[in-house]
C-alpha cells in the first residue's frame, strides 16, 4: 500500500508533510551574527502527519508532534528535530499506517489501538522543575530528553495528576517558579469537569480542586494572574452523542454565553462571570490590582478555526473570524451577571500572543503577536496567513510591526532576556519565517525593541519547518537543572 496524502489542501502546497528528522550542526547564518550573550536552547513543537489520514478533511490538530531545538552557544546554533514517540506514534510506525481516526475521536480508531493513548504531544512544549515536557490538551504530557530529543514517556506528575488530561498551557508564576494549571474534559472526553493544579518549584503537585463548566467546551488557554485564575468558556461546544454518531469534536455555537470563571489561586470556589457570544483563544497576559482582573486576549464574532463548523450550518465567516488584542475587565467583586468589560488594543488582527514571561502574571508593557492584516500595507502576493510580527504595549497601545517578505509566514515568536535581571522587554525575539518560494525557513533573531529593524541574525533551514504551534526559551541555567 502505498504511502499518499490526501488531495485536499490541508496536505498539499505549503502544508504538504515534511516527516524529516534529523540534526544540523551549526546552522547557516545568512546574515548579521548570533549574540554571543544568548546561552539556552529555543524549543518549539509542530504538528505534522507522520502517516496519511483515513479519515476525510483531517486537519493539523490530529498530526503527530515534531519537536524541534535550537541550542544557542558561542555564537553557534546547533539544530535538531525529532517526533516524539508517543505511544499513539509508535503503533502507527510499526504498522507503517494510520489507526487512530478523527480528531479527538476514539469512535474512529481502529480497533487494534483501543485504550492506547490518543495523545499526540503537537501543541507546546515546556520547561519546568528540570523536565522537558510536550503537550497536547487531550492528554497528560510527555517528557522528553532536552539534549537528543528522545522520549522518556508520559509525565503524569508521579501519579498525582488525577484528570485525565492536561493543558498545553500551563503558567509558571514567576514569583516562586510553580507550575500553574488544569485540565479539561478532565473525567474524558466532551465531559465538563475542569481539575486546577498548582505545582511547586519541585513539580510536585501541591494545590488541586475541580470544577464543573457551564458547558462543556474547549478551553484551549486559560488566564493566570498574581491571586486569581480565569477559566473562559468560549462556545466551541463539544457533545458524546455527536462523537459517537461521527461528528466534529467542536462545533461553533453563536446563541450561547461566554463565561469566565473566576477562581482564587489555591481556592477551591469558582464564580461564573457571564458575557455575550464572542470568541477567544490566547492570553497574552493577565494581571489584577487585588479586586480587578485583567486579561489581554484576541477577541473576534466568530470561532477562528474554519474545521469546527457552525452549529446553524453557516459557511465560515473570515471576516467574523478576526480577532483583536483585547483587553477584559472584571470586578472579582462584582456580580457574575454583570460580567466584564472590553476594549480593544488595536486595529491590526492577528494571533499567537506572548509576552516577556519574567512579568508573566503581572502589569506589564511588552507583548508580540502575529498579524494577518495591517491597515494601509496591502499585500500583492494574495499569500494568506500571518504575514507580519508585532510587538505591542498594551497599556498605550503603541505597535510595531515587521512584515515577513513576499511569499512568507510567520510562526509564533518568543522573547528571550538576554541575562535574568535584563529591564523589562529589553533583549531578543526569536521568530521562525516560513520561506515558501525555497521551501525553506529561516530563525531571525531580532532586537525585542525596535523588531522593525534589520535582524541581529538570520539563520538559514534548508528544509520547511512544519507548521508550528508553541515553544519556548530554555536558559543553560535551567539546562544545567535537569532531571531524566
Ligand atoms: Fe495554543
Amino acid at each position: 500500500m502505498s504511502v499518499r496524502f490526501p488531495d485536499e489542501p490541508g496536505f498539499q502546497g505549503r502544508f504538504a508533510p515534511v516527516r524529516m528528522e534529523g540534526e544540523i550542526r551549526g546552522l547557516e547564518v545568512t546574515q548579521g551574527e548570533v549574540p554571543d550573550v544568548l546561552r539556552g536552547t529555543y524549543y518549539r513543537v509542530g504538528a505534522d502527519p507522520a502517516w496519511p489520514p483515513f479519515v476525510d478533511h483531517d486537519f493539523y490538530f490530529n498530526a503527530d508532534g515534531i519537536v524541534s531545538m535550537f541550542r544557542f552557544a558561542g555564537g553557534y546554533v546547533d539544530f535538531r528535530t525529532r517526533y516524539v514517540r508517543t505511544p499513539r506514534f509508535v503503533a502507527e510506525r510499526e504498522a507503517r499506517r494510520s489507526l487512530f481516526g478523527a480528531y479527538r475521536n476514539p469512535y474512529s480508531d481502529d480497533e487494534s489501538v483501543a485504550g492506547l493513548s490518543r495523545g499526540l504531544a503537537n501543541t507546546n512544549v515546556y520547561w519546568h522543575a528540570g523536565r522537558l515536557l510536550a503537550s497536547k490538551e487531550d492528554s497528560p504530557p510527555v517528557q522528553v530528553d532536552p539534549d537528543t530529543l528522545d522520549t522518556v514517556g508520559e509525565w503524569t506528575w508521579e501519579g498525582d495528576l488525577s484528570s485525565q488530561t492536561a493543558t498545553a498551557h500551563p503558567k509558571i508564576d514567576p514569583r516562586d517558579g510553580s507550575l500553574v494549571f488544569f485540565g479539561y474534559a478532565a473525567k474524558g472526553e466532551t465531559t465538563p469537569d475542569i481539575a486546577y493544579y498548582e505545582a511547586d518549584s519541585s513539580g510536585r503537585i501541591v494545590h488541586e480542586a475541580w470544577f464543573t463548566a457551564p458547558y462543556s467546551s474547549m478551553i484551549h488557554d486559560w488566564a493566570v494572574t498574581e491571586h486569581f485564575v480565569i477559566f473562559p468558556i468560549i462556545p466551541l461546544t463539544s457533545d458524546l452523542e455527536r462523537l459517537k454518531a461521527g461528528g466534529p469534536y467542536y462545533v461553533w455555537d453563536g446563541s450561547r454565553d461566554v463565561y469566565l470563571g473566576v477562581v482564587p489561586r489555591r481556592g477551591t470556589n469558582v464564580r461564573w462571570f457571564r458575557g455575550t457570544n464572542r470568541f477567544a483563544s490566547h492570553i497574552m497576559n493577565a494581571f489584577d490590582d487585588g479586586r480587578h482582573v485583567y486579561i489581554d486576549t484576541p477577541v473576534g464574532e466568530k470561532s477562528a478555526f474554519p474545521w469546527f463548523p457552525d452549529i446553524t450550518g453557516a459557511p465560515f465567516d473570515p471576516e467574523k473570524s478576526r480577532g483583536y488584542l483585547s483587553r477584559w475587565t472584571l470586578d472579582t467583586r462584582g456580580d457574575p451577571d454583570e460580567g466584564f468589560s472590553e476594549a480593544r488594543l488595536t486595529s491590526c488582527p492577528g494571533e499567537f500572543p506572548r509576552t516577556d514571561e519574567r512579568w508573566a502574571t503581572s502589569e506589564y508593557r511588552f507583548g508580540v503577536m502575529n498579524l494577518t492584516e495591517v491597515p494601509g500595507q496591502p499585500l500583492d502576493d494574495g499569500l494568506p496567513g500571518f504575514r507580519w510580527l508585532a510587538s505591542i504595549d498594551p497599556e498605550t497601545g503603541q505597535m510595531r510591526t515587521r512584515f515577513a517578505g513576499r511569499d512568507s509566514t510567520v510562526q509564533e515568536a518568543v522573547f528571550v532576556p538576554p541575562v535574568p535581571d535584563a529591564p523589562h522587554g529589553h533583549g531578543y525575539v526569536l521568530q521562525l519565517v516560513d520561506r515558501h518560494t525555497t521551501a525553506s525557513t529561516d530563525l531571525l533573531v531580532l532586537d525585542a525593541r525596535r523588531i522593525d529593524a534589520e535582524p541581529v541574525a538570520t539563520l538559514r533551514i534548508p528544509i520547511r519547518m512544519p507548521g508550528g504551534l508553541h515553544g519556548n526559551w530554555v536558559s543553560e541555567d535551567q539546562l544545567a537543572q535537569r532531571i531524566g
